[in-house]
């Protein structure tokens, strides 16, 4: 019996591209409902192209700053994709707002992954944030991204403990752990159409186990 067709997925990063590996690894199971076509970086001197490339994925960096504005950068990002058969963007440290237009061609087919237990600590530094709030779980959420940053419907997250003694490095090796094992796993759920995005929500296909609970203490 022949497997289903994959879905094509781009993987933009701005950075080292720790997330990107953890998928790219995830997507290597011939089961996988997704395969990495493409990696984009807005930044030539990110680290994760050379690591998609030794991956043998395509992987090239559309220079943000050679543009005049942030559509036409977007505009470029869009060209890039299409031709290249794009079905699902997934966003893995890409440190860059897009415009409206851009969010809105790509609504229910573009996700990320933000380093805090959403609504929580929506922009940057966030583990700095969550240590000066004084929370005792924090985490990692993988959502939808729409035109409002950081504020796309939830498709799954996951949270670690705030320990004495933290700070925001010790914190943040804690996160992305998490984010390593809970991003390839949201994508799947994805890319495989089983949690789809339906009126600003995420329809999720199947219920899942009410057991599992995290304890900060
Ligand atoms: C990750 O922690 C990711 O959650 C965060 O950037 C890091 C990228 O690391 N993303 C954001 O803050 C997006 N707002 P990586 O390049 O090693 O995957």
């Amino acid at each position: 019996m022949s497997l289903p067709k994959k879905t094509r997925v781009a993987i933009l990063i701005s950075g080292r591209g720790s997330n990107m590996v953890s998928v790219i690894e995830a997507a290597k199971a011939p089961d996988y409902p997704a395969e990495i076509a493409l990696v984009l970086s807005n930044r030539p001197d990110a680290g994760g192209l050379a690591r998609a490339a030794e991956a043998g994925i395509p992987a090239r960096a559309i220079d943000h700053t050679l543009f005049a504005s942030r559509e036409s950068f977007d505009a470029a990002l869009d060209a890039a994709l299409r031709e290249a058969g794009i079905e699902l963007v997934c966003l893995a440290g890409f440190m860059r707002i897009f415009s409206a237009g851009f969010v809105e061609a790509w609504a229910g087919r573009m996700v990320n992954i933000h380093p805090s237990l959403l609504p929580l600590f929506r922009g940057t530094h966030t583990h700095e944030q969550a240590l000066q709030a004084g929370v005792r779980l924090h985490g990692c959420t993988v959502h939808y991204v729409v035109p409002e940053l950081d504020a796309g419907p939830i498709i799954a997250q996951a949270a670690v403990p705030v320990l004495t003694g933290d700070d925001p490095d010790s914190l943040a090796d804690r996160v992305i752990v998490q984010e390593h094992k809970l991003y390839p796993k949201a994508l799947a759920l994805v890319a495989s159409g089983q949690a789809p995005l339906k009126n600003g929500r995420v329809d999720f296909a199947a219920a899942q186990g009410a057991k599992g609970a995290l304890h900060s203490l």
